[in-house]
């Protein structure tokens, strides 16, 4: 059965019914991620690089969520398992990383959790950290089909199938997988193609790697060959065949750039069809997390980092960068605003052009609008920070918070020294260096005294052309 993205709401609902009321049984994903990764040119374990603000491991991790899974393992390299054991412990501490000392093909990697799994039951689903794409969608169609088949593989139809196993049919019945390097002409002008996601029962699946050996082009231990040694022990295997976008591979640079620009049309999407006005959609940024209610508007080049949420009615306006914030309804931010972690802006907050915020809370009303750093600091309702200000939070060594109390005016460049707490109705004059605390309602001024020279300006030209005139001579 296909599963598209394009499948009508009604269908999915369908499908989430079907999986609920048949998924009695238990589910254990196994994720590969202990390949070499040399074309990515890179330090950095594949599996970590980053998608749509969150690693691709986060994201094949996330595409299984909804199945509730009992068990999720990780099978890493020796190089890379504690980087990935760092990682997967950030995402959910449940989950397992299993080391493959030597890569001896996908076969190989799935044996060596052959000993973590042995008091499991239920279905297996083999997952490839690198295809990051997946939807919880096909997972449910593979698990679906299980009443049917011993083995379930996703499959798609490729445009351009080169490089990938092929799925050799007899009707509905899925025979074998045939590895590009194996296989004869016929079978390399096949189109339907092996995504790697495989399903299926524990026991069988250990039983029948038990028999896989390495005799092919490659020397690797494949595990696409269960499907021909099911067929000779009597089982089934057929293939769920889902979108061809869901199962492209990270092999390379120019493939993660894909992989963003899918991911970020397919958020877009998601994003306009929730009520959100996007004025030229294909110049803002989104992560996996980004949640953004109705009747939001944001203008042209703004990049979302993980962890935003924005309330209706806001307006995001253009170049602004946000990450870690919780925009609060009617709030309007930018343009040129940076936004950073730990942020919350209540209703109605104003944050303008050229200001940083960071691990502040903004009361409702509350205006920051022109070239202002206010980091660790709380702003109470309806208090004005006027252009310049900033909050000095860090001392060399450490931070300290700054507390603002409602209506209060923090006149033009005013340079708070925290820890310092401005009481509520202060106001403090522009240019005043503010290093302790001012009561509610207490006006502050810390300034020298100005001196006028009358024609002063015109003396001191004529004293200034006269040197420059001595120095030319
Ligand atoms: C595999 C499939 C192929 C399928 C293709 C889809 C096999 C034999 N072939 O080929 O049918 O069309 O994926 O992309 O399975 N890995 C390990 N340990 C190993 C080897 C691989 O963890 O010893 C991991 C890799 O990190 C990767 C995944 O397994 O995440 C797939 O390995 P890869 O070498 O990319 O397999 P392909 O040759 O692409
Ligand atoms: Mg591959």
């Amino acid at each position: 059965m296909c599963v598209t993205v394009a499948q009508s709401n009604l269908a999915a609902k369908r499908l989430n019914q079907k999986y609920n009321e048949k998924n009695h049984m238990s589910i254990a994903f196994v994720i590969l991620a202990a390949g070499k990764g040399t074309r990515m040119q890179s330090d950095l374990p594949k599996a970590l690089h980053q998608l749509g603000g969150a690693s691709l491991l986060h994201h094949t991790i996330r595409s299984g969520q909804d199945l509730n899974p009992n068990r999720t393992i990780v099978v890493a390299s020796n190089q890379d398992s504690e980087q990935i054991k760092q990682e997967a412990n950030k995402i959910n501490t449940a989950i397992e990383v299993i080391t493959q000392e030597h890569q001896y093909g996908t076969a190989h990697a799935v044996s060596v959790t052959k000993a973590a799994l042995a008091d499991f039951k239920g279905n297996v689903i083999i997952l490839y950290a690198d295809t990051p794409l997946i939807t919880s969608q096909s997972l449910k169609a593979m698990i679906n089909s299980r009443s049917k088949y011993d083995i379930i593989v996703l499959g798609f139809e490729a445009q351009e199938p080169t490089g990938y196993g092929r799925l050799v049919m007899s009707g509905t019945t899925l025979d074998h997988i045939v590895e590009e390097k194996e296989a004869n002409d016929p079978e390399r002008a096949i189109t339907l193609c092996n995504s790697g996601l495989l399903a299926c029962d524990r026991k069988v699946l250990f039983d029948l790697i038990n028999k896989v050996n390495n005799n092919n082009a490659t020397k690797e231990y494949y595990l696409t060959d269960i499907v021909a040694l099911a067929k000779s022990s009597g089982l089934s295997s057929t293939a769920v065949i889902c979108n061809p976008e869901e199962t492209l591979g990270i092999n390379t640079r120019e493939e993660l750039a894909t992989a963003e620009s899918m991911f970020q049309s397919k958020k877009r999407i998601e994003v306009l069809k929730k009520g959100v006005t996007l004025i030229a959609p294909e110049t803002v940024f989104f992560s996996f997390d980004t949640d953004i209610k109705q009747d939001v508007t944001i203008e042209p080049n703004v990049v979302f980092g993980p962890g935003v949420t924005i309330q209706s009615g806001a307006v995001i306006r253009s170049f602004s960068h946000l990450e870690g914030a919780n925009i609060g309804s009617g709030c309007v931010v930018g343009p040129f605003a940076r936004i950073r972690p730990d942020t919350i802006l209540e209703e109605y907050a104003k944050i303008g052009n050229f200001v940083e915020v960071k691990a502040a809370q903004i009361s409702k009303d509350a205006k920051i609008n022109h070239l202002s750093y206010i980091g660790d600091t709380a702003v109470g309702e309806a208090t004005n920070i006027g252009a310049g200000s900033i909050t000095c939070n860090f001392d060399s060594v450490m931070k300290h918070r700054t507390t603002i109390g409602a209506n209060a005016f923090i006149g033009s460049n005013t340079i708070i020294v925290a820890p310092v707490t401005i009481g509520d109705g202060a106001i403090t004059a522009s240019g005043t260096i503010v290093t302790k605390d001012v009561m509610p309602k207490d006006l502050v001024i810390s300034r020298s005294k100005i001196t006028v020279r009358h024609s002063g300006a015109e003396r001191l030209r004529d004293i200034l052309k006269l040197r420059a005139k001595a120095k030319r001579e």
